[in-house]
């Protein structure tokens, strides 16, 4: 049995106050996490007041990016061992805003996967397709491409630890959720490439829904074999959604 993940990535959104008030508000309900993990992924520059304020709870700070470089001459770049000294212990990877924005190529984000698990950390790697390549039918060679070359790059003994994140670039911030069926075949082709290198890991690897959870549809999407919890945006940054969907994730182990 998987233990579910319930990550919520901040993006570039928040403050001193309203990330106090949003993680007071989502410490008060952490009796409804049993079972799962929580993780919050603020800005890096709020890494420090996340994790003082998360001290001891089961709700876990992870990072958004991180380089994949050591140490030195990369401004503006944050370290994973920068990250480490607050706690952090999950680094998203690949996100498609990365991907499209700033030009992260496949190749970074498997160099930056290796980098993660060379330093004992948990990557969450980011996969998804285009309203494009779907409609031309090209959704598994897209997210299969994009999740190869991190395989490639890690070592096997790594893998298990990993997260893999479906992502449908479409269905992020858009309101429009891929339907429990579309995600839950993806999932199934990701976890079936995973098995090619290790079956035993591709039984064990969390693989995470991401675009548009929210607390109406997240039951659904959680109920299907194949998919381990979610990577959530905008839902995040509401303290009762992001609760709820917790909530959701913690009842699908249950009765799943
Ligand atoms: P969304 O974002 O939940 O706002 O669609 C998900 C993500 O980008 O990780």
């Amino acid at each position: 049995m998987r233990t579910s993940i319930v990550a919520g990535n901040w993006k570039m959104n928040g403050n001193l106050k309203a990330n106090a008030e949003l993680i007071a508000k989502i410490l008060k309900e952490a009796s409804r996490y049993d079972g799962i993990e929580v993780l919050v992924c603020p800005p890096a520059v709020y890494t420090a007041q996340v994790s003082d304020l998360l001290e001891g709870s089961v709700v876990a700070v992870g990072a958004q990016n991180a380089s994949a470089f050591g140490k030195g001459a990369y401004t503006g770049e944050v370290s994973l061992s920068m990250l480490a000294e607050f706690g952090v212990r999950h680094v998203i990877l690949g996100h498609s805003e990365r991907r499209a924005l700033f030009a992260e190529s496949d190749e970074q984000v498997a160099q930056k996967s290796q980098a993660v698990c060379d330093a004992g950390m948990v990557p969450i790697v980011c996969v998804g397709e285009t309203l494009e390549e779907r409609e031309a039918g090209k959704t598994l060679e897209v997210v299969s491409r994009q999740l190869k070359t991190v395989l490639e790059s890690i070592p096997v003994e790594a893998l298990a630890e990993v997260v893999v994140a479906y992502e449908p670039v479409w269905a992020i911030g858009t309101g429009k959720t891929a339907t429990p069926e579309q995600a839950q075949e993806v999932h199934a082709a990701l976890r079936a490439l995973v098995a090619e290198v290790d079956a035993d890991a591709a039984s064990r690897m969390r693989i995470l829904y991401g675009g548009s959870v929210n607390a109406e549809n997240a039951s659904q999407l959680f109920a299907k074999p194949d998919i381990d919890g979610g990577l959530v945006g905008g839902a995040s940054l509401k303290a009762n959604e992001f609760i709820a969907i917790c909530g959701a994730a913690a009842g699908a182990k249950v009765t799943g």
